[in-house]
């Protein structure tokens, strides 16, 4: 490290070699694990799925940010073995066939500008937009699994290879200029997927609301005009409405188009304009809902159901942005703490009654709760959080932690060892024996060995650590989310 001037406080390394986390040399895998600890329950049976930036550079191009990697999906096929007997467990990783990805790769350089990263001579798609590095998540629907990158249409994928199959239109009923977020959600009761879409015109800003059957037909498309264009990641399926949570995070697509400017430095917080709930009526009758609440800035929501007359909308808040903390590999080094929070909403009256917290003071994100629960009132919840939170300096994700909106409290928790980081949004695999509780699955890194291993957990007790270990042959860094889709494999 060069000397630092005097009177200059040098920030405290809390994530020592997590650069290494970020610089492997991943390649296309597909074969058997055989180096497992511990035990795997019975009904862990399915393919684990997540989706991340992979790879940060590109010929001599470096990558500055989190968001800028290519997309690779892994999977982990937990398969029952011969009649029935006995679990296999394959492991696929494989880049998406993005567009982004095809050129570069046929070019042998970094042609795109990306998220974060901007160099002479970069393109933007149509001169307007970014090319999608497709790499935020993976879900099955419909017979496929869909890859999704940030604003625009997934990649279908085939389950079990991975191979991509191509850019998703949902048959030439969606197309390249549809905004489309990563964040789909689906209804356990018809197994319809919705999702949304922004599109950032200055002029006139839209939420575009999409609605697909369980085969992958689109049913419905609606759009909703936006008070200005703001970055919106995800949003909620509640019982009756469609819940979004739209930051003052202004995104000006001029600015993005007119210079060499990142996205991320085209994006300005303007916590003056205030924050609000959307709530689309799900059914198309009456107006969209819009509820001041603050200034706040939310990535991601946990859930939302209907109890006693009140719409509860859960979700994950900060004080501000956190995509600025996403530089690589100098990752969270001043993040503020992020805070669970329930907005109680009567829908009658138009207005927040309550905002309930459960008070910890703990950086956290990508919340998973047990998929029984969609849209019902499921009390646990668990996220990656930073030990090191409220502390200056580069921090990762090290904790898991499952917190319980019933008891309003920390549930459980477990810290990986020193030099250890955690990844990919914890995904929880429900034990159909009981009403409550399962397994978590997540992604660990050992940065001193170098080596990556998937973790299972007793979903209600993670303090006792990993009831299962499965190492890989080779590290991945860190994913982003993570999705189960049950089935019994191949037999
Ligand atoms: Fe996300």
């Amino acid at each position: 490290m060069p000397p630092q001037p005097p009177g200059v406080e040098v920030a405290t390394d809390h994530a020592p070699l997590l650069e290494r986390f970020f610089d492997l040399e991943v390649r296309e895998e597909r074969y058997v694990i055989d180096d497992i600890e511990g035990h795997i329950p019975d009904f862990v049976r399915g393919s684990y799925y997540v989706n991340g930036p992979a790879r940060f550079r590109r010929g001599e191009q470096r990558y500055g940010h989190w968001l800028d990697g290519d997309g690779m999906v892994a999977a982990l096929h937990f398969d029952a073995g011969v009649g029935g007997r006995g679990l296999v467990m394959e492991w696929v990783q494989r880049f998406v066939r993005s567009h982004k990805w095809m050129a570069e790769e046929e070019a042998g350089e970094a042609l795109f500008r990306t998220f974060g990263t901007s160099f002479a001579g970069d393109r933007l798609v149509r001169g307007i937009a970014l090319a999608s590095p497709i790499n935020v998540s993976a879900y099955h629907f419909a017979d496929q699994l869909l890859a999704f990158g940030e604003q625009g249409l997934p990649f279908a994928l085939d389950p079990r290879s991975l191979e991509t199959v191509g850019e998703h239109t949902f048959g030439r009923r969606l197309n390249a200029i549809s905004p489309f977020s990563a964040h789909p959600n689906f209804d356990p009761l018809s197994g319809e997927m919705h999702n949304f879409g922004v599109s950032f015109s200055a002029r006139s800003p839209l939420i575009h609301f999409y609605r697909f059957n369980a085969q992958g037909e689109l049913l419905e498309r609606r759009r909703r005009p936006l008070e200005r264009p703001v970055s919106i990641h995800d949003f909620a399926l509640a019982p009756r409405h469609l819940v979004v949570y739209a930051s003052p995070h202004v995104l000006d697509m001029e600015a993005l188009s007119a210079a060499d400017a990142t996205l991320m430095q085209a994006l300005t917080w303007r916590p003056e304009l205030g924050s609000q709930l959307l709530l689309e009526p799900r059914n198309g009758e009456g107006e969209m809902l819009r509820l001041e609440i603050g200034n706040g800035y939310c990535l991601h929501l946990i859930g939302c159901f209907e109890a006693q007359g009140r719409l509860m909308v859960d979700l994950v808040e900060l004080t501000q942005p956190v995509y600025d903390q996403y530089e690589v590999p100098q990752l969270f080094a001043d993040v503020r703490p992020a805070q669970p929070v329930r907005y109680v909403i009567d829908t009658e009256a138009e207005r927040v009654v309550e905002r309930r917290i459960i008070a910890d003071s703990r950086m956290c994100d990508f919340p998973a709760i047990d998929p029984r629960f969609v849209g019902r009132d499921y009390g646990d919840f668990w996220v990656l959080a930073l030990s090191a939170s409220g502390q200056s300096g580069r921090k990762f994700f090290d904790q898991l932690v499952r917190f319980d909106w019933h008891h309003e409290s920390v549930g459980s928790a477990w810290t990986a060892p020193k030099f250890c980081y955690l990844g990919g949004e914890p995904v929880m695999v429900p034990d159909p024996a009981k009403r409550r509780g399962g397994v978590v699955i997540c992604q660990h890194f050992d940065a001193q060995e170098q080596r990556s291993s998937i973790l299972l957990f007793d979903a209600l007790d993670l303090a006792k650590g990993p009831l299962a270990r499965l190492r890989l042959r080779h590290p991945i860094p860190p994913g982003f989310h993570a999705s189960f889709h049950p089935g019994t494999g191949p037999s």
